[in-house]
This record gives structure tokens, C-alpha cells and sequence, in this order.
């Protein structure tokens, strides 16, 4: 019998476009669609078995084995540096990682800048990297509100459209890296199920090829 593959997708819409593409790539599960509260459906005849957890929360369980591949945004795997190999860029999710503020801003050297964002370690990166004092505020959620009530400088954020930060009179400043959905491995599983795990990232590489 075909060993299952677990596969943590991201609950969402980059979710549900991600899992059209294992779907186009010979990896259906029908049930998926029908039901929107349960949280796990398998195809025994694929060898697939498709998880949804919170975005930010794939990496932990492809980390530690409770799933054998799944898909996470770089920005997660870049702020987080889970164990895990990156399979594969899935082209989709696309946005990137930017310092924005409001307009006008002028950075003030002489003091530490004050960076509001969910991403510290990509933001603390970023500026070591430049050699620029910040103070780091960890925020939740709702990081444009930041620099508007003056508890920050600036933001480190994901931008898509850019409708959120112009919503918000704030504008890019600076681009840190761009950002988009990646195929990742749990190690073992990629020793343990590697012919099943290159076999599905090559289908998904042929359609991503096929889609160009
Ligand atoms: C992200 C980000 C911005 C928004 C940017 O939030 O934090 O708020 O998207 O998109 P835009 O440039 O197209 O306006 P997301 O919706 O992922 O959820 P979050 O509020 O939980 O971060």
C-alpha cells in the first residue's frame, strides 16, 4: 500500500489557490470543497492527505514531523528559520517585505528609529544589516495604526497592492525582500517518503512550468 503523504496547507486564499495547483498537478481530493469546517480530507488513491492550519503555523508542523511537506510563505520561513528543506517556489502569494511610512517621513539619525511590525527578526536583520539603531515594537495585527498614532517611526510589513498602506497615508520607503509560497519538507520525511516527495514537487514544477 502507498504511504500517505501529510500535507499542511495554508488555511485561506492562498490556501485554496495552492491547493488547486496540487489538484492540477495529479493530486485531487474532492472532498476538500465540499465540507468548510473540518479541517482534514484525504484521497487513499493519491497517497495524499491535506491538513489546513493557520499560515503562520505550517512551518511548525512540518518542522516537527506532524506533517511531511507543506507550503509557507518565505516571509515565515525567513522571520521563524525553521529545520526544513525549501523545496520548491511556488510562484504564487507573491508580495514582498517593505519599511513603509508616513509620507514625508525623514528619518532622524540621531536617535534609534522606532519599527513597528509583526516580523522582528526580519526587520532587526534588515537594520543590523544597514547598521541603523532601532527599537523594535512586536505588534499582533493592524501595524499600519502604528506610525499614525505616533507609537512608531515606521513599519516593516507586507505589502500586496499597496491598498492597505495608502488607505493609510503611508507609502514604501525601502523593499527588504520579495516574498512568495514555498514548497517545504520536513528532513526525515524527505529521506524517509523522498521518491513520493520528488515525485509530487516535480508535478508541481511541470505545472508551474506548463502555467508560464
Ligand atoms: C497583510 C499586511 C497588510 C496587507 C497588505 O495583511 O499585513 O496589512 O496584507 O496588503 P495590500 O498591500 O494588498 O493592501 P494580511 O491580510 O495578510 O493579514 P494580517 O492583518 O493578519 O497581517
Amino acid at each position: 500500500m502507498k504511504q500517505m503523504l501529510n500535507v499542511a496547507l495554508p488555511k485561506g486564499r492562498l490556501g485554496e489557490k495552492v491547493y488547486a495547483m496540487f489538484e492540477a498537478a495529479g493530486y485531487p481530493c474532492p472532498s476538500i470543497k465540499e465540507n468548510n469546517r473540518k479541517l482534514i480530507f484525504e484521497n487513499p488513491e493519491c497517497g495524499v492527505r491535506y491538513f489546513w492550519v493557520k499560515p503562520s503555523d505550517v512551518s511548525i508542523y512540518v518542522e516537527r514531523g506532524a506533517a511531511d511537506i507543506g507550503v509557507a510563505g518565505k516571509d515565515i520561513l525567513l522571520e521563524y528559520t525553521p529545520d526544513v528543506y525549501e523545496l520548491l517556489d511556488m510562484k504564487t502569494g507573491i508580495c514582498r517585505m517593505a519599511v513603509a511610512a508616513p509620507k514625508g517621513f525623514r528619518d532622524d539619525t540621531r536617535r534609534a528609529l522606532r519599527v513597528a511590525t509583526k516580523f522582528s527578526k526580519i526587520a532587526s536583520d534588515y537594520y543590523a544589516s544597514r547598521s541603523r539603531e532601532i527599537d523594535i515594537i512586536h505588534l499582533n495585527g493592524s501595524i499600519e495604526i502604528a506610525p499614525i498614532l505616533g507609537l512608531s517611526d515606521v513599519i516593516v510589513d507586507i505589502v500586496e497592492t499597496g491598498t492597505t498602506l495608502k488607505e493609510n497615508d503611508l507609502e514604501v520607503i525601502e523593499t527588504i525582500v520579495p516574498i512568495s509560497a514555498r514548497l517545504i519538507a520536513n528532513k526525515a520525511s524527505y529521506k524517509f517518503k523522498n521518491e513520493q516527495i520528488k515525485a509530487l514537487a516535480s508535478h508541481l514544477a511541470q505545472q508551474l512550468q506548463a502555467e508560464e
